[in-house]
């Protein structure tokens, strides 16, 4: 572990980018500032908290289901959930260099970050972070639709429809992952704040006599979910609101923070947000969205708990958090102790050299491990380095074949954190690998 290290934040990046975990978007037109492709390893990275998410919070449950609600929302939805009116950062200019700045990010609210001039700053103005679009040819303001800026509005917007058809009853929650847009002011630190961004939230509805505890409840299984993916507790904390940090329909609020080399900062908030959206929407709508309890005729308006977690945020926290480098034999090895549910390859594949009598055995190997779980398949350069190679990108084991394998039919599989080999016979391969990786 490096958490103290100030050069982390830089060798994550640079590693991102070298092995294909996050690319500049637009790269080779000069890079779009703030936004950011995921390549080969990212992508699955990112798929696979998003999966475990997913998992935990909807597979692993009775008392939630899921939604993939539309990005493009006209304005009556942001209307009713104020974020027409609110949703909105105080936004300074600079009279001397001309930068923009989130006025409550200055850490001296009179200087200029960019510049350092001081007393330069103008007065904040509010600056709403929606993406305005329009829907159709016409460029007029009855086509006028918003990106979302959270996937939760899907939620609540769909709060009837789900009860109607899902046969769940308060409480029980609507999860939903999917991209979010917002037109940050200061975007930055990497793939932290971003304009377009992935979300993984929960809306869960429940009696609101009971919202008190189920606040508590989620706040701890969400931090179990972090520490059970490997998060190390020195490196998570979860964080109350002050009351004047509370939005104004909020009870409580806490953030699940990570210690990023720059500090604590957010990778989820799990918040009460009262009664709030749903009367909202219903006022708005004119259509109700309550809860009607056929048993005892009693009706209401379920109060909200909701967690809500950045999957791109998290993907790079999950990142830092696994970087490791260690001596070994005068020599840095840098590897990615990345849990093995969360690593992009489980196994990766290497015969000992390129001649064609090993390739054919290497080809049943691969052959027989694709289908369970992710591989990589690597041919050239020394063993060694292409055991530095699966550790640079967190590969939990890697399996060669030598030419002892087509004597005897076993391969050597190696560990990645331990680096202890052993040889497995490949027709036992799988149910080898079967008790070690995640199914
Ligand atoms: N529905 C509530 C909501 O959206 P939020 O705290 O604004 O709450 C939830 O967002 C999570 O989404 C944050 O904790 C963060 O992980 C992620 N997030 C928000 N803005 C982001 C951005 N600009 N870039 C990357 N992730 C972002």
């Amino acid at each position: 572990m490096l958490p103290n290290d100030e050069t982390l934040f830089d060798k994550v990046v640079n590693l991102s980018k070298r092995r294909g975990f996050v690319f500049q978007s637009a790269e080779i037109y000069g890079g779009f500032r703030s936004a950011y492709d995921y390549g080969p390893l990212g992508v699955l990275l990112l798929r696979n908290v998003k999966e475990q998410w997913w998992r935990s919070m909807v597979q692993l449950r009775h008392d939630v289901v899921g939604l993939d609600a539309s990005i493009l929302s006209p304005p009556a939805v942001w209307q009713a959930s104020g974020h027409l009116a609110n949703f909105s950062d105080p936004m300074v200019d600079c009279r001397e260099c001309g930068a923009r700045h989130r006025q409550d990010k200055l850490d001296d609210p009179n200087a200029c970050p960019s510049c350092g001039k001081s007393g330069s700053l103008t007065e904040a103005r509010e600056f709403n972070l929606m993406f305005k679009t329009h829907a159709g040819p016409m460029v007029e303001s009855a086509a006028e639709v918003y990106l979302r800026p959270e996937t939760a509005q899907g939620m609540f917007v769909n709060f009837a429809n789900v009860l109607n058809t899902s046969r769940k009853k308060p409480p029980f929650g609507i999860a939903q992952i999917g991209k979010s847009f917002r037109n940050e002011i200061t975007p930055g630190n990497f793939v932290f704040r971003t304009r377009e961004f992935e979300q993984m939230e929960m809306e869960f509805f429940v009696p609101p006599e009971d919202s008190d505890e189920w606040y508590r409840y989620w706040c701890g299984a969400r931090m179990d979910w972090y520490l059970d993916l490997g998060m190390p507790e020195d490196r998570l904390r979860l964080r109350e609101h002050d009351a004047d940090e509370l939005s104004h329909y909020s009870t409580g609020t806490s953030d699940v923070e990570f210690a990023f080399p720059w500090g604590w900062d957010e990778l989820e908030g799990i918040a009460n947000r009262t009664d709030f959206d749903l009367k909202r929407h219903a006022e708005s709508s004119g259509t109700k969205l309550e809860y009607h309890d056929p048993a005892s005729g009693e009706r209401y308006v379920p109060h909200v708990i909701e967690p809500a977690a950045g999957a791109t945020r998290t993907a790079m926290a999950f990142l830092m958090a696994a970087y490791d480098e260690e001596e070994v034999n005068d020599d840095v090895r840098t590897v990615l102790r990345l849990d093995h549910r969360l690593a992009p390859y489980k196994v990766a594949v290497l015969p000992l050299s390129k001649k064609p009598e090993l390739i054919e055995p290497s080809n049943e190997v691969l052959g027989l491990l694709q289908p369970h779980w992710m591989c990589d398949y690597d041919q050239t350069q020394a063993i060694g380095r292409r055991y530095r190679r699966q550790d640079e990108i967190g590969t939990p084991y890697c399996v060669t074949i030598d030419f002892d394998t087509l004597e005897d039919r076993a391969v050597t599989v190696r560990d990645r954190d331990s680096m202890t080999q052993e040889r497995v016979p490949i027709d036992g391969l799988v149910d080898h690998m079967a008790g070690r990786l995640p199914a």
